[in-house]
């Protein structure tokens, strides 16, 4: 069994088969791995033989091939989280990179439409720096617990308590908590956009760890919230300390949702694109990427002779997203991301500030 057959999703609409007749592709059954197909995704293959099996793909090539092309006719631009699975990384994704490589990009593309792949909190910031343009997520379903942990009123409520204490709102939070924020950060900024006040005391929200892990680098006094991510919570410092037990040679790099405790035992500690940027600058003999699982899936390809070692913690909501669902974003433009302008227009600012950090 591959991951595409688990995978039950609506289909379509009514108004769905026009879409589909006019962009050739009828039913998911109708996909085929034709001789041209095989031929022109052969070099997609390549960057993903690691983790498909050949007997595999012919299975995900058809839905490869199938949304390279209406993507192009559809005009629509493809933006991918590093947590997204290799098929998604390697193979369909026009831009990859962390949430604030994402957030930029979404200001730069060209295309009328952009599909999201990666988590809800993202397509909703692509859409606030882009609402003129139709943003759509392959599941909107595709929540975080991070971003589940906090609301819109438990920001003011914490302002009424805190009054003049600016707030830096991590990324992974909804336009209501985005609007209440003066400026987000993401976890490669979050210590520059803290020291860009000049207050001493400040709300880092809603990421318990980040917020320690903040407070280590800098003199201000940082207060937070319970929040936590429910992937990185899980990494704990005595299984790393084993590894490194086992193999004192190995680097530990780990990204900042991690408890203080775990990130004290890492060789590096940074966004999603600092720790594959690390990878690719040091080429570590032996590395263990306390993450996401798919991260290390989607560089090893690209950095021949490091060896990944890959205690897996998959987050379910990146996990969400997938070829069939990406297919019927395509065909069907769901599901189309929807902000209210007023709360969008606030939260638009807390989100261009960020953006425009030099950093
Ligand atoms: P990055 O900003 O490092 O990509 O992290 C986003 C995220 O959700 C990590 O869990
Ligand atoms: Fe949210 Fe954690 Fe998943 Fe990132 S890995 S999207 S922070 S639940």
């Amino acid at each position: 069994m591959t991951r595409l057959d688990t995978i039950t999703e609506p289909r379509a609409a009514k108004s769905a088969q026009t879409a589909a007749e006019r962009f050739g592709v009828m039913e998911r059954q109708e996909l085929k791995y034709t001789p041209a197909v095989a031929r022109e995704t052969a070099h997609l293959y390549e960057r993903v033989r690691n983790h498909i099996p050949e007997i595999e793909w012919p299975v995900y090539a058809p839905y490869v091939h199938a949304i390279n092309r209406i993507k192009k006719e559809r005009g629509a631009a493809i933006l991918a989280h590093n947590y997204q699975t290799p098929e998604i990384f390697h193979c369909v994704a026009d831009i990859a990179g962390d949430s604030l490589q994402l957030a930029r990009e979404a200001t730069l593309v060209d295309e009328q439409i952009i599909i999201q792949c990666g988590v809800h909190f993202m397509a909703e910031t692509s859409k606030l720096l882009n609402m003129e343009k139709t943003v759509l997520i392959p599941d909107a379903k595709a929540g975080c617990s991070l971003s589940e942990s906090i609301t819109g009123a438990d920001v003011r409520l914490l302002k009424e308590r805190y009054p003049g204490v600016p707030v830096v709102t991590y990324v992974n939070t909804s336009a209501d908590v985005k609007a209440e924020t003066d400026v987000c950060c993401t976890s490669s900024n979050a210590v520059a956009v803290c020291e860009s006040f000049e207050s001493d005391t400040i709300l880092c929200i809603p990421d318990e760890y980040l917020a320690m892990n903040v407070a280590r680098q800098t003199s201000k006094k940082i207060l937070t919230w319970k929040g936590h991510c429910e992937v990185h919570e899980r990494f704990t410092a005595e299984e790393l300390l084993a590894y490194k037990e086992a193999d004192p040679t190995i680097e530990i790099i780990g990204h900042p949702e991690c408890h203080p405790d775990v990130i004290a035992v890492c060789d590096y500690s940074g966004s999603t694109s600092g720790m594959i940027n690390y990878v690719k600058d040091t080429r570590p003999p032996r590395v263990l990427l306390v993450t996401e699982c798919s991260m290390a899936s989607n560089i090893e390809s690209e950095v021949e002779g490091v060896e990944f070692v890959k205690p897996c913690n998959l987050c379910p909501h990146m996990k969400r997203i997938t070829l069939p669902k990406i297919l019927d974003s395509l065909l069907y433009m769901t599901e189309e991301v929807v902000v209210d302008p007023a709360v969008a227009d606030r939260a638009r600012l807390a989100v261009e500030r960020m953006v425009n950090l030099k950093n």
